[in-house]
C-alpha cells in the first residue's frame, strides 16, 4: 500500500491499537522459542512492524538490536513512544522505509520476522526478497493468512478471494516459501483468543466513540463497518481461516 493512498483517519484508527493484525505476545514469544539458537540472536529486522507490539516483544525477550522497517512514519513515531515507556528505546531503531526497497547490509540479521505484514507485498515475492538479509544461519518468522480446510463455505471463500486473493492453504504457503529458498522449522497456527482479545474485540470497543468523535462521517462509518463485519466473518468462519506462523531457514 502506497502511503498517499491511506486516509489520515485510517492511520489514527490503527495507530492508537495495541496492534494492526490479529496476534498476541504469546505467540510471538512461541514464534521466538522456535527459533534454532534463539539466544545467539543479536540482530533482528522487523518487516512491517507497525506500531511495534512485536518489535517491544523481541527487544524484551532476546536483548538483541531492533530494526523496526515501516512505511508509515506515524506508525513508527508512536513504537518509538512504547519503545521508551518500556524502557528499551536504545535498542530499536525505526526506519521508514518500503520493506521490498531496502537499503540495508546483506547478510546481516540473525532474525527477520514479519508479522500480519507479507500479504502486503506477497508472501513468496516478499520471502524472495527479503533472503539477501539474512546472516548464514538465520531464521525469517513470518505470519500469514492461510485457509486450514481443503473445503469452505463458499461465502467465506468469497470474501477471502475479494479481500486477500493471496490466501492459500498450509501446503501452498510452504511450496511458496521453498520456490523462494527456505525450508520450513516449525508452523504453528494462531489461536482464536489472539484474533478476537488481540484484535476484533478492541475494534468492537473502539468503533463507535471513533465514529462519533468524527461526526459519523459516512465514509470514516464505512471504513469502521468494514473492521465489523471482517469481525463478524471471524466469529462465522473461524474454524477455516487463520493467520499460520511459519519458521524458516534459508536453503
Ligand atoms: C496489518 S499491519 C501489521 C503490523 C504489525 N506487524 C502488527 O502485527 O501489529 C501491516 C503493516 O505493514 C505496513 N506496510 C504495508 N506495506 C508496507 C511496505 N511496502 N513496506 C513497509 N511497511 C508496509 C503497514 O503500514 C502496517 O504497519
Amino acid at each position: 500500500m502506497g502511503r498517499m493512498s491511506i486516509p489520515d483517519y485510517m492511520i489514527e484508527f490503527h495507530r492508537n491499537a495495541a496492534r494492526q493484525a490479529p496476534g498476541s505476545d504469546d505467540s510471538t514469544r512461541r514464534a521466538l522459542s522456535l527459533v534454532p539458537g534463539v539466544d545467539m540472536v543479536r540482530r533482528v529486522l522487523d518487516l512491517g512492524c507497525g506500531t511495534g507490539a512485536q518489535s517491544l516483544v523481541l527487544a524484551q525477550e532476546t536483548g538483541a538490536t531492533i530494526t523496526a522497517v515501516d512505511i508509515l512514519p506515524e506508525f513508527l513515531e508512536e513504537l518509538e513512544a512504547r519503545a521508551r515507556a518500556a524502557g528499551v528505546a536504545d535498542r530499536i531503531a525505526t526506519l521508514e522505509a518500503s520493506m521490498i526497497d531496502l537499503d540495508l547490509p546483506p547478510e546481516h540479521y540473525d532474525l527477520l520476522w514479519s508479522e500480519g505484514s507479507a500479504y502486503t507485498v506477497g508472501f513468496e515475492a516478499g520471502l524472495r526478497y527479503w533472503k539477501r538479509f539474512l546472516a548464514p544461519g538465520g531464521a525469517l518468522v513470518v505470519s500469514e493468512l492461510c485457509w486450514l480446510t481443503d473445503d469452505r463455505p463458499p461465502e467465506i471463500e468469497e470474501y477471502w478471494a475479494e479481500g486477500y486473493p493471496g490466501i492459500g492453504t498450509v501446503e501452498e504457503k510452504l511450496a511458496e516459501a521453498a520456490r523462494a529458498g527456505y525450508t520450513c522449522i516449525e508452523h504453528f497456527v494462531l489461536p482464536p483468543e489472539a484474533w478476537t482479545d488481540g484484535y476484533y474485540t478492541p475494534i468492537r470497543e473502539r468503533s463507535e466513540a471513533f465514529s462519533e468523535a468524527h461526526g459519523r462521517d459516512p465514509e470514516i462509518d464505512a471504513f469502521l463497518d468494514s473492521g465489523l463485519d471482517e469481525a463478524a466473518m471471524y466469529d462465522r468462519f473461524g474454524e477455516y481461516y487463520s493467520y499460520v506462523f511459519f519458521v524458516l531457514r534459508a536453503g
